[in-house]
């Protein structure tokens, strides 16, 4: 199922029940995804279709703890880690999330490091 480009970072998702860990069912939880594939367009096309996905869908990743990863000076983002950095993974954005990454683009620098405190928080 895709879903609008503007739920692709939903904060909060409840989890479902399990009888193999009862703690864990009906938990609020704030991965900060919507867990859908999106077309995420031609720069983010590897040519490979796989089962239900397009080669242009990508899963949107839980985008919780990735400030720890970003600490490391050697991380990398995307499903083939071509980004080395957060800006560099949200210009890489395209498809149903072009105009998400059009206004972070014009974002001034104060907001755009408001952005990646942000990130580096959740
Ligand atoms: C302010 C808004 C957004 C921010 C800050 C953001 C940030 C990011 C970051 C940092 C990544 C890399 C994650 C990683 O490699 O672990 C990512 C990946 C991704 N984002 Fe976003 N994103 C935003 C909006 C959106 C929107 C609107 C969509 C979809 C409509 C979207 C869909 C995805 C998908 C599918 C990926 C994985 C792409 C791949 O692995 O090639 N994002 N995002």
């Amino acid at each position: 199922m895709r879903k609008s480009a503007v739920l692709a970072v939903t904060p909060k998702q409840k989890t479902g029940n399990s009888d193999r860990f009862p703690l864990l069912s009906q938990q609020n939880i704030y991965p900060y995804t919507d867990l859908l594939l999106h077309d995420m367009g031609a720069g983010l096309d590897d040519s490979v279709k796989e089962k239900n996905a397009e080669s242009f869908e990508w899963r949107t990743p839980p985008l919780w703890g990735i400030g720890i990863v970003a600490r490391d000076p050697e991380a990398r983002f995307l499903h083939d880690g071509r980004a080395s950095s957060l800006t560099e993974a949200i210009l890489w954005h395209g498809g149903e999330a072009e105009s998400t990454k059009t206004r972070f683009t014009q974002l001034s620098a104060t907001q755009k490091q408001t952005l990646m405190t942000f990130l580096k928080g959740i």
